[in-house]
């Protein structure tokens, strides 16, 4: 018999920008995170959930994507609008036209502005900073360099999935891995560390020593844990971040110092780590029911073996699933006009 019961609750951040998760309450991400379940229930079971009836969201990307521009195009479609696609080299930013002016005229056509801008240290999240400064629709972080919160949000909600609400005391190891294929974004693993803390979970970084991350987002990592009272470590090889870990997100990154300028030196780099591969020896290190994570693509081969990424500890398909839940829960609650309301499941 189940010990749950369903509650109506009511929510809405409109006009709230999602940038980074530092910026929204332990509460508030709770929240996004209840919606994104309840949109997920509504989807799977064909009930309409059109909050965003006619509203238009602007996606401007400035770097590649498969998970975050499908997920933010057929879910603003789910939710009743629609999404225009746009990438920078066909926008007059191409030309040099300012944020300023491009966060004025696209709130005046439309209700949100998503954008990607992940590549060049530095640039991404003080651009989408500057069009939030002067948009009057909400703008969110659809990767830049510091963050990628629609990325960390889905993550949190897989692991909730999977190992229930309560996260305080699990240990999860974010690690570097080898990846020939481009100088990734570091705002995956900076993001994780920011976030996970708040929620009880104790993280252990490993990276080789270029390939450091923001030292502000290190900092943010500390206090968040300090301030939850959870572990946050440093180690230099993957293997001690990979001991005891309950789950595991091992993935690659560029080097902070190049990687926006000369994107070839970090690769060049990297190459005397072509042994920080995610494989089953390594897994094993990890607790026995260990999850593989990874928000991906993932460069099969270098940054993980088949046998891991298809293998029983692997559930990078929910995860990259949860993206669509997650993106939808940030529009609705950030540009519906009234308020959401949404069943959350509470104990009996
Ligand atoms: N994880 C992620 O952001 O995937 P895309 O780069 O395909 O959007």
């Amino acid at each position: 018999m189940s010990t749950q019961t369903l509650t109506t609750k009511r929510a809405l951040f409109k006009g709230k920008d999602y940038i980074t998760t530092q910026e929204w309450t332990k509460e508030q991400i709770d929240v996004l995170l209840d919606v994104a379940v309840d949109l997920r229930r509504k989807f799977k079971n064909r009930i309409p959930h059109r909050f965003l009836q006619d509203q238009t969201v602007f996606l401007m990307f400035f770097d590649k994507s498969t998970r975050t521009r499908n997920s933010f195009e057929a879910g603003m479609t789910q939710l009743g609008g629609h999404a225009h696609f746009l990438t920078a080299d066909v926008m007059q930013v191409s030309h040099g036209e300012s944020p300023k002016d491009t966060g004025i005229i696209l709130s005046r056509y439309g209700h949100g502005i998503a954008i990607r801008h992940d590549l060049i240290p530095g640039e991404g999240n003080a651009y989408m900073r500057e069009v939030a400064r002067w948009a009057d629709a909400p703008v969110i972080n659809m990767q830049c360099d510091v963050d990628h919160p629609c990325q960390t949000l889905a993550d949190l909600m897989t692991m909730r999935d999977k190992l229930g609400h309560n996260l305080r005391g699990l240990k999860v190891a974010v690690s570097w891995a080898y990846a020939p294929s481009y100088a990734k974004p570091l705002s995956v693993p900076q993001g994780l560390i920011m976030l996970l803390p708040r929620f009880g979970i104790d993280v252990t970084l490993a990276h080789p020593p270029e390939y450091f991350l923001m030292p502000e987002t290190m900092a943010a990592a500390r206090e968040n844990a300090r301030q939850a009272g959870t572990k946050f470590e440093v180690v230099g090889s993957m293997d001690d971040a990979f001991r005891d870990a309950d789950i595991v997100i091992p993935k690659s990154w560029g080097c902070l110092d190049t990687m926006g300028t000369r994107p070839e030196e970090s690769l060049r780099i990297a190459k005397q780590y072509t042994n920080w591969i995610c494989d089953e020896r390594r897994m094993g290190f990890a607790r026995r029911n260990s999850l593989y994570m990874h928000p991906l693509p993932a460069d099969r081969g270098n940054e993980v073996t088949d046998a891991v990424i298809d293998g029983p500890h692997s559930v990078v398909y929910d995860e990259a699933e949860n993206r669509l839940h997650t993106c939808k829960s940030i529009m609705a609650l950030t540009m519906a006009e009234h308020e959401i309301e949404y069943l959350v499941e509470t104990p009996a």
